[in-house]
């Protein structure tokens, strides 16, 4: 029977892996997405079958309300409420790990009930170590994640909370938190506290720590914190794994921890920032370069039919689109412009930037959801050597990530941050509603160079109005 059930482990295991390698291309992403699936079934039913503690009716009864619950949160939930849903998930992650290693700590303690939570008992070594770790960072993931839901749902104020002398209560914590585990792991009662209940102290801080680990970081850094936290969790699991002594959750727990950091350091990498500045961002306030002097000169508006002519002429077509474009839901007016310049003649692109939008592939879900081909989303690097021959690059509500600054003024924030360079177009059309700075809150100076053009509106109108000129 273990052998099956070993063999069964190491099936899932190896579902989840093909499964997150064909998650990394749109194309395959749900073939891998229904892999994992699938191996997670296998990895339940194996693990329901090698273990004698907990009724099957239980698990089927979990599975089932599970089951339905994913099933309307996948068919419910909204393409740009997608970060608030991964916020919640991550943390049920971590409660889910939580649970178990204290779970297993409180099975693998003294017999009573009483005995117990008074005196705690004796866990080997091998067990604690695991075990208290999944408690702390299972207990982070959680109430951090609820927190970043919090934040991006508008729930809780998005911007950066920090109080006086949050920094100390922060290390007066973590020093707690670590004392705690010592005396845990090492089985010292101290002040009339058995090692339960030092445990339960445990995860009674790293609740509070957080949501002291979250609140000072502005809403829009959100996504990094939750790619982090999602990385969490998975040590979470993994570290349960190794408490409980299940193979297929160290493996599963590893994936989603490496995963989550390589996100993380990848999401970091696009906005040229640390993740330490990520996430000390509420404590370095951060300088509003938006009224600088900075780089100002005269702005060109343009209105639809003009841009219409220049469109119609043209014969090589990219899009940029930015946070502006799922703001406004332009998407399937963008996927209908598309089809008309098509019509017409032309070859449309579109150029991603990793960060453009506020979570990764923020703008490739949203063109998949209007049905766009994937064949048309370029990466940056691969369009950028190519920008000369673009004949009209249209910037649908992007900022930062066209913002020359980034390659020409060392002074600027975003000095050295990869951008899209469509300076080098024949002609730039910037749709935004105003002269605004976009997330990093820098003036552009794209806007004002010759070969740009500003078309002023909210980015789903002006795009419609667009289709109109064509159709008529
Ligand atoms: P942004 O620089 O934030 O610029 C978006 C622009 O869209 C704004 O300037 C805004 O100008 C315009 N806009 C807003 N609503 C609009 C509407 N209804 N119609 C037309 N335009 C509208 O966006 P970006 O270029 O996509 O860059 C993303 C930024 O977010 C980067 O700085 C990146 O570092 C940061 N960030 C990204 C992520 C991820 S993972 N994607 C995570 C955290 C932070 P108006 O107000 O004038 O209209």
């Amino acid at each position: 029977m273990n052998e099956i059930v070993g063999l069964f482990y190491i099936v899932a295991s190896i579902l989840f892996i093909l499964g997150m390698k064909l998650m990394s291309s749109p194309d395959t992403a749900r073939k891998g997405n229904m892999l994992s699936a699938v191996g997670m079934l296998l990895a339940i039913i194996a693990a329901v079958s090698a273990t004698s503690i907990i009724g099957v009716k239980f698990i089927v009864i979990g599975l089932i309300v599970g089951s339905i619950i994913g099933a309307i949160g996948a068919r419910t939930v909204a393409m740009t409420d997608m970060p608030q849903m991964v916020a919640l998930l991550n943390g049920f992650g971590g409660i889910a790990s939580l649970l178990v290693a204290f779970g297993e700590y409180y099975s693998l303690s003294r017999p009573s009930l009483i005995d117990k939570v008074l005196t705690g008992g004796d866990v080997a070594l091998a067990s604690s170590i695991p075990i208290i770790l999944t408690i702390i960072i299972g207990g982070v993931t959680f109430t951090g994640s609820l927190v970043a839901w919090g934040k991006l749902s508008r729930k809780l104020p998005s911007k950066a909370i920090i109080f006086p002398g949050m920094k100390l209560v922060n290390v007066l914590i973590i020093a707690a938190i670590v004392v705690l585990s010592v005396l845990v792991v090492a089985g010292i009662p101290v002040l009339g506290l058995s090692t339960l209940q030092l445990t339960i102290v445990a995860i009674a801080l790293s609740l509070v720590f957080g949501i002291l680990f979250v609140i000072p970081i502005g809403g829009a850094d959100m996504p990094v914190v939750i790619s982090l936290l999602n990385s969490y969790s998975g040590v979470a699991a993994c570290s349960a794994g190794f408490a409980i002594n299940s193979t297929v959750l160290v493996v599963s727990g590893a994936l989603v921890g490496a995963s989550g950091l390589i996100l993380t350091q990848i999401m970091t990498k696009a906005m040229n920032r640390s993740l330490m500045n990520v996430l000390l961002s509420g404590f370095t306030a951060k300088k509003d370069t938006s009224t600088d002097e900075g780089e100002t000169g005269e702005v060109k508006p343009i209105n639809v039919e003009d841009t219409y002519i220049l469109l119609e002429a043209a014969s090589n077509v990219l899009i940029v689109p930015g946070y502006g474009m799922a703001v406004a839901q332009a998407q399937h007016v963008v996927s209908e412009l598309v089809e008309q310049l098509e019509e017409n003649g032309a070859e449309v692109n579109f150029a991603i930037h990793p960060v453009a939008g506020r979570m990764p592939g923020h703008m490739n879900v949203l063109l998949a959801e209007a049905n766009v081909p994937y064949d048309k989303l370029r990466e940056m690097d691969e369009m950028n050597p190519l920008m000369e021959n673009v004949d009209v690059a249209i910037i649908i509500g992007a900022n930062d990530v066209v913002n020359p600054s980034a390659q020409e003024n060392e002074g600027s924030p975003i000095y050295g941050m990869p951008v899209i360079e469509v300076t080098r177009a024949r002609n730039v059309i910037v749709m935004k509603r105003s002269m605004n700075a976009g997330f990093s809150g820098v003036q552009n100076p794209l806007f004002f160079k010759d070969n740009t053009r500003m078309l002023f509106g909210d980015a789903k109108g002006t795009v419609q109005e667009l289709v109109g000129e064509f159709k008529s």
